[in-house]
């Protein structure tokens, strides 16, 4: 088992070279992974930015974010490796992406996750997002996902009629 003092992880933007370090992670964590050409896009198109964790110069960790209009912001992925889990690291990643789509002036920031999910539902509710609705068959082995969102707007009921 590796200790891994969190303080020193440290966070940046990720680029079209850190392709093989999200992979990898990403190959461990999901059953059914991007394609190489989704991910390049994902990691090289303006609308989109990636934050990973680094320790001892490796990356562990990401979330992959993008910016869909104004005040809309989708978090479209995010995976922390197997061996450095439950050490708050997805917390953390979680939190730089909702503070920068923050910035940009997102009202609102959704997500779409397994029904069985239940690791990253807790994240997720931990960090103030409620389940907004549920999409059937929404992954291709036939899971259906819950939306999730986090409104910033609290006043304003999250209108459901106008998300996609
Ligand atoms: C989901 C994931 C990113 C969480 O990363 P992590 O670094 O382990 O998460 P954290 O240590 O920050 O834990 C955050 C919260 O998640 C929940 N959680 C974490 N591990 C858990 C477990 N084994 N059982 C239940 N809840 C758990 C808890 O609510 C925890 O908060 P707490 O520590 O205050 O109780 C990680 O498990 C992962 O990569 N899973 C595979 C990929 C995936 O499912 N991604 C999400 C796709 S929508």
């Amino acid at each position: 088992m590796i200790f891994v003092i969190v303080d020193e992880i440290t966070f940046r933007f990720a680029g079209l070279s850190d392709i093989s370090a999200i992979r990898e992670i990403e190959r461990k964590s999901f059953s059914i992974p991007y394609s190489l050409g989704f991910l390049k896009r994902l990691l090289s198109t303006p609308q989109h930015f990636t934050i990973v964790a680094i320790y001892k110069e490796k990356i562990i960790g990401y979330v992959i974010c993008r910016l869909e209009s104004v005040g809309k912001g989708h978090i479209i992925s995010l995976a922390v490796d197997p061996e450095f889990r439950g050490r708050g690291i997805g917390t953390k990643l979680m939190t730089r992406a909702i503070e920068i789509l923050k910035a940009k002036r997102c009202t609102y920031i959704y997500l779409e996750v397994r029904k069985s999910n239940y690791v990253a539902i807790n994240l997720y509710k931990k960090l103030g997002f409620k389940i907004a609705g549920h999409i059937p068959l929404y992954y291709s082995d036939g899971e259906d996902a819950y939306i999730m969102v986090l409104n910033f707007r609290l006043s304003i009921p999250f209108d459901f009629s106008n998300f996609f």
